[in-house]
């Protein structure tokens, strides 16, 4: 038997291995997964000869052997290959089916296909169960190679690219990761809110949120179809008001009966109210409304001004101090004007607060963290890496695997100034200039990661004049116990701190940058009962997506990316 066995080919083998092996159903749908066939490690080459219905749409059609039957190569977006799919010209309209982006759902036997073919297993069509066609002349993404520019402005298609359903693969395992890394390390997941009337940064980046602007649009129109009552309609409402209580005094002194007089007092009672209804819209006025020359905010939504969040930090806080190890994870704003390859208006944070921790804790954690991060593609995404490696950044998966192994450098900002300076002195050329007291500008923090040290540098330390008022002074009083990581092709990944906990210096802290105190009474609150010594940061969630793919820009790693001037759908 042995000797039979030998004298099949590799794949015919592994169908004869793995023949009682089913294809794992979908829990909610009719369709099995593509992934689950050719995904598995025999390529699903140990499922020949079972009937499934699979579903996908085309990347690639072509009709053969003079029209008798037709090749596709269907995608579900479950996993980068693609199932090769056999239609003969019985079944189906065979040019209906050939077009990339077609959408097929089909019955059908898998085959072991002819040697020398690259796929280990492909679907003979039994029946062909619908067919969402498209007109090739049309269809906004063809098979040709498109750039990731120009699928920026085609948002609602461009999932069905290889690269943009790879990026959302893998920032859906970096999701995984991250809720699975701080679970397992018992942190508690928090929600923070997204309109706030805090500004954590302090650096008047935030966008506002009214609805001030809207509402007097609407009264403007209102106004114009239903203009508000004159003086002259005011006057004759208040003479009807007159007239009916002078009838109803006479018709009490002439004794009349009690149904007579509740009549008229109801007859007066309605001319009231509409003399005060009149008086109600005289006094309506287009425009903002305005208080002392000032926008009235009392009169807006939320009776005061709001926002939408910068950074979830300093509610999170609030949990972290009463239930010690929190993180938050979701969308932030900023209103910046920067049109870089490293910035979006519209950004998902991690952040985690950790309670009885000092900036030691934070950067271990920090550095844990993104490692975690990086073992969990390389364990769970490495087919979508690969794809990366291939088509974007050959160096990714090494990458990966060096930073998940090699302890991160620890310098601080004052070294880091050092050796910038140094750099200088051998000749290195930056646009910006480098000495103590500046905040480093993304050139130096690449050419420290990128060059000098060649793998994640976490810089800590800062001077206090170019940091939030949330970070605790250090001793020199010049310094901040703040931290940033830096990565290699990002730069900035992770902004961090341990937090002021003493009252009196954080108060001094808030007046000193020129903040008022009295927003932040509720964050005074967390020091003056029961303060605690803490930390936390913040992780750019799209900048880690950009540091393991090798992706250029942020735009391109977010589904529906914000930035000044777009925000399509
Ligand atoms: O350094 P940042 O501003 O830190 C904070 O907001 C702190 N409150 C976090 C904390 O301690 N809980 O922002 C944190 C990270 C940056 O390191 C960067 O990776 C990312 O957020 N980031 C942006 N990512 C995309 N677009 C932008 N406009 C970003 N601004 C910051
Ligand atoms: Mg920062």
């Amino acid at each position: 038997m042995a000797e039979t066995d030998q004298a099949l080919p590799l794949s015919d083998q592994l169908a004869a291995m793995n023949l009682t092996d089913t294809v794992e159903k979908h829990a909610f749908s009719d369709r099995v997964l593509i992934r689950s066939i050719v995904g598995r490690p025999d390529g699903g080459a140990g499922l020949a000869g079972q009937r499934v219905r699979a579903g996908g749409w085309v990347k690639t059609g072509r009709e053969q052997g003079k029209g008798t039957f037709a090749f596709l190569e269907l995608n579900d977006g479950s996993c980068p290959a693609s199932l090769q799919v056999i239609v003969d010209a019985g079944l189906a309209v065979l040019s209906k089916l050939v077009a990339t982006g077609t959408c097929v759902v089909v019955d059908g036997i898998l085959k072991v296909p002819p040697e020398g073919t690259r796929q280990k297993i492909e679907l003979r069509v039994e029946k062909v169960v619908s067919v969402g066609e498209v007109d090739p002349a049309k269809y906004p993404i063809p098979k040709t190679k498109l750039t990731l520019e120009f699928l920026r402005d085609h948002l609602h298609l461009r999932a069905r690219t290889n690269t943009i359903a790879a990026i959302a693969r893998i920032r859906n395992a970096l999701a995984f990761a991250t809720h699975s890394f701080f679970q397992e390390h018992n942190f508690l997941y928090v929600h923070t809110p997204i309109l706030t009337t805090s500004d954590c940064e302090g650096a008047g980046e935030m966008f506002q949120v009214t609805t001030l602007i809207s509402e007097s649009e609407k009264l403007e129109k209102e106004l114009i179809k239903n203009p508000p009552p004159s003086e002259v309609d005011i006057e004759a409402a208040r003479q009807v008001v007159s007239e009916r209580g002078e009838a109803v005094k006479q018709l009490k002194a002439a004794k009349a009966s009690k149904s007579e007089i509740t009549a008229s007092v109801a007859e007066l009672n309605k001319a009231k109210e509409n003399l005060s209804k009149l008086e109600e819209r005289s006094k309506l006025k287009p425009g903002i409304p305005k208080k002392d020359g000032k926008i009235d905010y009392t009169q807006d939504f939320f009776a005061r001004q709001a926002f939408l969040t910068v950074s979830g930090q300093l509610q999170v806080e609030t949990y972290a101090c009463a239930v010690s190890n929190v993180y938050t994870f979701g969308p932030t704003f900023r209103a910046e004007h920067s049109h870089t390859s490293r910035h979006l208006a519209e950004f998902w944070m991690v952040e985690p607060e950790i309670a009885f921790a000092d900036l030691q804790d934070d950067m271990n954690c920090a550095e844990a963290y993104v490692k975690y991060m990086c073992n969990w593609l390389l364990d769970r995404c490495l087919d979508d890496m690969l794809f990366m490696a291939k088509s974007y950044d050959k160096g990714c998966i090494d990458r990966l695997r060096m930073v998940a192994s090699i302890p991160f450098v620890r310098i601080s900002y004052t070294e880091a100034v050092e050796l910038l300076e140094e750099a200088v002195r051998g000749g290195k050329k930056f646009e910006n200039e480098v000495k103590w007291g500046i905040d480093l500008a993304s050139e130096h923090e690449r050419y420290l990661t990128e060059v000098k040290f060649q793998k994640p540098v976490i810089v800590y330390n800062y001077p206090k004049g170019i940091k939030a008022f949330y970070m605790r002074l250090n001793d020199d009083l010049k310094t901040v116990a703040a931290m940033d990581v830096l990565v290699p092709k990002v730069g900035e990944l992770i902004g961090g701190s341990q937090r002021e906990e003493r009252y009196e210096v954080i108060r001094e802290r808030i007046l000193e940058v020129g903040l008022p105190l009295e927003p932040y009474e509720w964050y005074l609150d967390l020091r003056r009962y029961g303060t605690v010594k803490h930390c936390g940061f913040g992780l750019g969630f799209e900048r880690m997506i950009l540091f393991a793919t090798g992706i250029e820009n942020i735009r391109d790693v977010i589904p529906f990316p914000r930035y000044p001037g777009r925000a399509d759908l």
